[in-house]
């Protein structure tokens, strides 16, 4: 494994790979001490084009805590702001001998695009609308973990469905560890095509939040992406709130064992209500504690697992 750029790419097995070892990897922080000697002289550029609180920040922890030498990039203090093409950058700090660039990007497909120009590993920290990798195998994580287990587990994908590159990672990721999936939202934040694709692969699909909510195992409630709205997708945010928001209401519907996931930022008040969120089934934050954990995994793999000769 050179890349983590879909997880398209990746086997039942590497997935599960890569989930075993952020068990262990989990235990790092909670030593006083939070270090592994294993990536020592290795380069690690976190290069991101769009903001990020999680993603860059736990990356950056995670090749902290492996040794590596981390530097964090953005397109506004590096010369794309003077107009220096993406290829032009990356091929720039490219040369300078990095072990790995970690991308966020605006464009889907820009991490693919930059792994053909470059002779380092190339890790996709969420692109465009299209997939968010690391984002989908911290979920299966800490749902796995929740749970004892996702094969035959039913999981609810709720909300703006349109815009999430998770829902993209997290529909492959999950069909793989053998989870039944059901998304819902409304007909406007449905992507287009989803019908067939829904039919290929095996997932349902709903508008009713109401009936779907007693049957999970768990609900990931998705962010609203007002910023990718160029529309209006919903009449107001209250009438979105009431008919797909996770409201105090709707947490009653859920069975007693059923957890509650968001891959944050989260708009509270409009897919999930504070009740939701901060609920004890609510596991946001172990999200968060696992991201560090499960990136630690994705770098170990990528640059000292097995069969890597980098
Ligand atoms: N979930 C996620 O990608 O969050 P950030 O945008 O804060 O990285």
């Amino acid at each position: 494994m050179k890349h983590l750029l879909s997880i398209a790419d990746l086997s039942t097995e590497e997935i599960t790979s890569i989930l075993d070892t952020a068990v262990s990897m989990h235990e790092v922080q909670h030593r006083e001490v939070k270090k592994l000697p294993t990536l020592r002289g290795r380069t690690i550029i976190n290069f991101f084009f769009e903001d990020s609180t999680r993603t860059r920040s736990s990356f950056e922890i995670a090749g902290k805590w492996l040794s590596a030498d981390t530097i964090n990039l953005t397109g506004k203090g590096t010369s794309v702001s003077k107009g220096e093409s993406l290829r032009d950058t990356v091929m720039t700090v490219g040369a300078m001998g990095v072990d790995m660039i970690i991308v966020r990007h605006p464009a889907s497909g820009a991490p693919q695009q930059i792994a053909e120009w470059v002779d380092c590993s190339v890790v996709n920290a969420g692109d465009g609308t299209h997939e968010h990798p690391s984002q989908a195998l911290l979920d299966a994580y800490t749902m796995r973990h929740a749970l004892g287990g996702l094969e035959g587990r039913h999981v609810a994908i709720v909300g703006d469905l349109t815009h999430s590159r998770v829902l993209r990672s997290n529909l492959l990721c999950l069909a793989k560890l053998g989870a039944q999936v059901t998304l819902v939202a409304p007909p406007t934040l449905m992507p287009s095509g989803i019908g067939a694709w829904a039919a290929a692969d095996g997932f349902n699909l709903s508008y009713d939040l109401d009936a779907v909510l007693p049957t999970v195992d768990a609900v990931m409630m998705l962010r609203v992406q007002r910023e990718r709205m160029s529309g209006g997708y919903f009449p107001t945010a209250k009438e979105y709130a009431v008919t797909y928001g996770l409201t105090p209401r709707r947490l009653g519907l859920l069975p007693e064992h059923a957890v509650i996931c968001h891959p944050g930022p989260m708009n509270r008040g409009l897919e999930i209500s504070a009740d939701a969120a901060d609920a004890a089934r609510s596991l946001v934050l172990d999200q968060v504690s696992a991201g560090v954990a499960v990136r630690m995994s994705i770098l170990y793999h990528l640059l000292a697992g097995e069969g890597n000769d980098q």
